[in-house]
């Protein structure tokens, strides 16, 4: 089955053929560049993007994976959540070619479709339950998954996502956006001998809190005239902290047979190497997704939309307006 994707939620337009849950092209384009400009992403201008490159990208999803549009049998779109602006141009691309081929059309979660990037390529749902961890710039979130396409929210932040605290950290130093990547590049370099708050790690829930973090680093910074590699160390190893603490609690609590994690942050190699040895002592099978599936993009969407299409588990979305505050948890 060859699946058209489409993902516009935020600043990255990406389409995606695949076929099943392999991808044949996923072409991203970033919108990085233009932000930066503005130090944040200004939602009027995103979507003007989007409608500006959406069409031409298409067109190359198609050209890479050497698929004629005729072949196309399904059409998957994020709708929500995400900016409002953004999601319309990707919904309203989808809803055309959905009318135009007369084929179904899928609206997917984004959330849903992180918890998924780890599973583009498998024909295979791994076996439940699950524990799910969705790491990104906007979201910090851990879900118990007892069966197919059942969220229980265990916990998210509180105020800052993880990523954004990454990113604002970043900022304030002058390393430009995304913090993520340059702050772990500067973190190898150092040592963490520094202590900054690990969020929550004494209470018993699986809530989490990145705003107390990102103001003490920045005033750490401002009072000290420290190595900036040992800040960084320092604040990756206490970043990650309260992700590893939960995620080690909701294993024993939940005893998942597979743990699944998606999301901007897992490109991250102190967290790979970290959930890698969690894993490996519970002897939970750990999914994660490649680098390239990591970030935001559309292949995650069409592999959530196979699975939800061949277990007769989706939303028609035709005549479905976006939902810009779509939950998880909250599909029915
Ligand atoms: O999933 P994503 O592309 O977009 C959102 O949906 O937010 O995630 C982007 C986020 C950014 O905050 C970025 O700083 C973070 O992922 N990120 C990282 C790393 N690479 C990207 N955070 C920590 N370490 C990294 N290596
Ligand atoms: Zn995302």
């Amino acid at each position: 089955m060859i699946i058209l994707a489409i993902e516009t939620s935020c600043d990255d337009t990406s389409i995606a053929i695949l076929n099943n849950s392999i991808p044949l092209s996923c072409i991203t384009q970033k919108q990085t560049k233009i932000h930066n400009k503005f130090g944040g992403i200004i939602p009027e201008v995103a979507s003007r993007e989007h409608q500006k490159v959406i069409g031409n990208i298409f067109l190359k999803a198609l050209d890479k994976a050497n698929i004629h549009i005729n072949k196309i049998s399904l059409i998957a779109v994020t709708h929500g959540p995400g900016l409002m602006g953004s999601l319309i141009v990707g919904a309203q691309f989808a809803r055309g070619l959905s009318i135009r081929l007369n084929k179904p059309l899928i609206a997917i979660n984004h959330i849903e479709a992180h918890v998924f990037s780890s599973l583009i390529g498998i024909n295979e749902l791994p076996e439940f339950p699950w524990i799910s961890l969705v790491l990104s710039g906007g979201h910090t979130i851990l879900l118990f998954v007892d069966k197919e396409f059942n969220y229980k929210l265990l916990g998210e932040t509180t105020d800052d996502a993880i990523g954004e605290c990454f990113d604002k950290i970043a900022r304030h130093i002058g390393l430009g956006y995304p913090g993520g990547p340059v702050i772990e590049r500067l973190a190898k370099k150092g040592k963490p001998i520094y202590k900054f708050p690990e969020s929550f790690i004494n209470e018993d829930s699986y809530r989490f809190s990145y705003s107390g973090i990102k103001t003490a680093v920045i005033n750490f910074l401002e009072k000290n005239k420290s190595k900036i590699e040992d800040v960084c160390a320092s604040f990756q190893k206490a970043a990650f902290s309260p992700i590893l603490i939960k995620t080690k609690k909701a294993i024993k609590e939940f005893k998942p047979k597979s743990l699944l994690v998606g999301g901007g942050v897992i490109a991250n190699n102190y967290l790979k190497v970290e959930l890698k040895k969690l894993s490996k002592r519970y002897n939970v099978k750990l999914f994660l997704p490649e680098k390239k599936y990591a970030m935001d993009n559309a292949a995650m969407i069409g592999t959530c939309a196979y699975y939800k299409y061949i277990k007769d588990k989706f939303i028609l979305s035709q005549d479905k307006v976006i939902n810009p505050r779509w939950k998880i948890h909250d599909q029915h």
